[in-house]
């Protein structure tokens, strides 16, 4: 695991690198133009393939480059108003779209909205949710933390850092500031998520299987 899949990218820390084109893959047959860095691409395709997902989750949006992102925040400053786009929108240089390593999904449907895709807490879009962070993911706009990371609940963007990070962030309720802040990202030898922490396909299943066993919803 190295540092960069903790890179925390918001308007207090513009993304300092670029992601580089080699690292970029696409997330799907299907989306040859969706890219998102290659370890992150993987998961993403293992945890929709896992859940049964393929044909009903659709990627929307991955890695932007720098003008892509400007040219979606210009977009929707003239459409929707500024105060809007402060809300869904990061500015260019401060979104993480731009590391490769976010990505927006949506529920498959006719009419799919760019900038605010639906993605639903029920349904596949849930089971994806769940899952999520024993594939590395986190959904990283949530209601609780919208004072936190500045942007409005975006129930279909997530982030991945990587596992065992996406279980903990997620366990413990944080948006990724506080873990990157508190901790600065740092695993401890002793860390209960080192022992238990699921492999991806296998181990994931088995703690998405409990947790329908249990009726518990969320991790
Ligand atoms: N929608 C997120 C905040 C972005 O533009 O990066
Ligand atoms: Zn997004």
């Amino acid at each position: 695991m190295t540092k960069k899949y903790l890179t925390l990218v918001n308007i207090e820390h513009p993304i300092l690198h670029q992601a580089e084109r080699k690292d970029l893959v696409s997330v799907s047959e299907d989306r040859p133009g969706i890219l998102l860095e290659r370890t992150a691409a993987e998961a993403l395709r293992e945890l929709i393939r896992d859940i049964g997902g393929r044909e009903r989750i659709v990627p929307v949006s991955g890695w932007r480059s720098r003008e892509e992102q400007e040219k979606i925040w210009a977009e929707t400053v003239e459409e929707k108003g500024l105060a809007f786009a402060k809300k869904y929108v990061a500015l260019p240089g401060c979104s993480e779209h731009e590391t490769g390593l976010a990505i927006d999904l949506a529920e498959n449907a006719p009419d799919i909205d760019f900038i605010c895709p639906e993605f639903p807490r029920t349904g596949i879009c849930q089971k994806f949710r769940e899952a999520a962070p024993y594939y590395g993911f986190i959904e990283r706009y949530t209601k609780e933390k919208e004072s936190v990371t500045g942007i409005s609940e975006e129930p279909w963007h997530f982030r991945y850092v990587g596992t065992p990070h996406s279980v903990r962030i997620t366990e413990q309720g944080l948006a990724l500031e506080e873990y990157v802040e508190s901790n600065d990202g740092r695993v401890r030898q002793d860390s209960p998520c080192r022992s238990s922490l699921p492999g991806r396909a296998f181990r994931g299943m088995q703690s998405i299987s409990r947790m329908h066993a249990s009726g518990k919803g969320r991790i």
